[in-house]
């Protein structure tokens, strides 16, 4: 079977092709043949050394796909051949609280990941597929979606809310997605008018222009009145954090997940203070979270929002397009 890897070069054209045996699954483990991945910006930043240089290595990337269940190994009853599955982020996160040993099960981190044509995973690392998604829609799902509906359901959405998304990345079109399935108004931001009507055309009810609008966070207040959004999903990091925190409002919530504007910067924190703002750390999820973001994807028929589609043969290009900021959801390849 082929399978990529991380060797250490840490460029996107340092991902290498190689051949490797098809593992077999041991006892309590099943064997994936894996139909499709997706890219998330972690991705991006791990295969360029910008995640973390201190990896495993060689090291199979990407924590997103989904797949086929071919063999079970001995005691194995959740599976069966001809399941449809995807491998849950952390494998060792199935409920509850984040406890010590969950990040170091990190799919293309602290472990191998997917980015291969067949995986072996623990029979509790998989969730079974929306039936009405296809492979690459539910290689979406792992990172993206379960940490959009970690974000949403950690500040207790609630029909009739306002959520504030940033941009038009994978994890805020989920998180338009998923808010507006549950009744919530959606304000969203983006450096792009033609991306703007993209997200008008998802649901979001008001689009800003964060270029042609930089203080976005007043406009917001404008737009709910001056009361500011409950929850924001905070994607942008230290450049754009501050800003939130003046658009959110008084004992709202911000969900704190991403570093687009960059890892590092000064925030004053009195401000959040001041309005009593829960500020939450989100890291994925758990195997609980991702079951119940899929009844509702299926209860609500959505449709996960895929870019562009890439073949096996061309995951630079597939890492370079998403690294351009061009697409407007998730950029998958096929297996
Ligand atoms: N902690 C976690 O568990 C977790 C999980 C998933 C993702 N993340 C993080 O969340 C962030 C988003 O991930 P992703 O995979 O969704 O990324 P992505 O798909 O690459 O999203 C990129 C998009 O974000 C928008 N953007 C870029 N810079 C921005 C800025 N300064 N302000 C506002 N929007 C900006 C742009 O959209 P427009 O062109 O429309 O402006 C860009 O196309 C990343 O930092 C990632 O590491 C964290």
């Amino acid at each position: 079977m082929k399978q990529y890897v991380i060797d250490g070069t840490f460029t996107i054209d340092g991902l290498r092709m190689e051949g490797t045996d098809i593992p077999r699954p041991g006892c309590g483990q099943v064997l994936v043949r894996i139909r499709a991945a997706s890219l998330n910006y972690r991705d991006l930043l791990m295969a360029t050394g910008n995640y973390s240089r201190n990896l495993k290595l060689p090291l199979v990337p990407l924590s997103d796909g989904a797949g086929e269940v071919v063999e079970v190994g001995e005691g194995v009853t959740r599976w069966k051949a001809g399941d449809r599955v995807a491998p849950i982020f952390f494998q060792n996160w199935l409920a509850g609280g984040i406890t010590p040993d969950v990040p170091p099960s990190a799919l293309g981190g602290g472990c191998d990941g997917i980015l291969r044509e067949y995986a072996l995973f623990g029979e509790e690392g998989l969730v079974s597929l929306p039936p009405h998604l296809s492979f690459e829609e539910g290689a979406t799902l792992p990172c993206a979606g379960v940490s959009a509906w970690n974000c949403l359901y950690s500040g207790n959405l609630t029909c009739g809310d306002t959520v504030l998304v940033m941009g038009s990345g994978g994890v805020s079109v989920f998180a338009l997605q998923l808010a507006g399935a549950a009744g919530a108004r959606v304000i969203a931001t983006s450096g792009s008018d033609a991306k703007a009507e993209r997200l008008k055309g998802l649901g979001a009810s008001d689009v800003i222009n964060y270029r042609s609008e930089p203080a976005w966070e007043k406009r917001v207040l404008e737009l709910t009145g001056a009361r500011g959004a409950d929850i924001v999903v905070e994607v942008g990091g230290a450049g754009t954090l501050a800003q939130s925190i003046k658009a959110t409002r008084l004992g709202g919530h911000i969900s704190l997940l991403g570093v687009l504007s960059g890892q590092r910067g000064e925030v004053n924190p009195l401000p959040a203070v001041m309005k009593a703002i829960r500020i939450h750390g989100i890291y994925v999820g758990s195997r609980a979270m991702f079951e119940a973001m899929n009844r509702v994807i299926s209860l609500h028929a959505i449709h996960p929002v895929i870019d562009r589609v890439f073949p096996f043969s061309e995951v630079a290009q597939a890492f370079r397009h998403l690294e351009s900021g061009a697409h407007v959801g998730k950029v998958v390849i096929a297996l």
